[in-house]
């Protein structure tokens, strides 16, 4: 897998991570959502950088331009309820790319222990597409090994990019060693630890929450 860690590169990205950690402005949540959409935009750009492309002529008022496009076939998939922002940022730039949402939720066993349950799909075919499976927080990996092997009976993607806010260094791993190993990863930043609740450390808290409100 090739890892890609946005902030090692000092960019106006870190100004959009400062905000969405700090427990204060986090607080806005509309500012918290628009945030997380335009690291989106910046994971979207980054992607678009390794895609395939090809020369077009575009017509101009004054004449003619030759420039090159990308011709992959792009889907985004999302996992609810926390990937919407970030699906909408990525959407925003590949507005011609398709879109697939799935569920998936710590279903706890007792308080340290749970499992990942996958329910509601939506997805056009995956068959020969560029997928970019997006989720926000990269914890311990799982949601996204979960997603990802429930979405294979949708078809097999040509190529596999995952998009991701915030992780841990666990959930890196994890990913590294549960995607094939030509997938790619994008996130804008990683912390080392996990809490014993499967949190990120120092992360930014429940990122669900955070967009959408307390749920029960
Ligand atoms: N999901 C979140 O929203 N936050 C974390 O820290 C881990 C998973």
């Amino acid at each position: 897998m090739t890892i890609n860690i946005l902030d090692s590169q000092k960019s106006i990205l870190n100004k959009f991570i400062s905000d969405i950690r700090d427990s204060e402005i986090q607080k806005d949540s509309l500012r918290f959502r628009r945030n997380i959409e335009r690291i989106g935009e910046i994971l979207a750009f980054e992607i678009s950088k390794t895609l395939s492309f090809e020369n077009k002529t575009i017509t101009t008022p004054l004449g003619e331009k030759e420039i090159a496009l990308y011709k992959n076939d792009v889907v985004v998939c999302s996992i609810l309820r926390a990937g919407l922002p970030l699906h909408n940022g990525l959407l925003n730039y590949f507005d011609d790319a398709g879109s697939a949402f799935i569920s998936a939720y710590r279903k706890h066993i007792n308080k340290t222990e749970f499992e990942i349950v996958v329910e509601y799909f939506a997805s056009p075919s995956l068959e020969g597409k560029t997928l970019i499976l997006a989720d926000p927080m990269l914890a311990t990996g799982q949601s996204i090994v979960s997603v990802y092997q429930a979405l294979l009976k949708h078809g097999t993607p040509k190529e596999i990019h995952l998009a991701c806010v915030l992780g841990a260094q666990d959930g890196v791993d994890f990913v590294k060693e549960n995607f094939p190993k030509e997938t790619k990863l994008w996130i804008a930043t990683v912390d080392k630890n996990l809490n014993e609740k499967g949190y990120i450390v120092p992360g930014l808290g429940d990122a669900g929450d955070l967009a959408y409100g307390e749920k029960l």
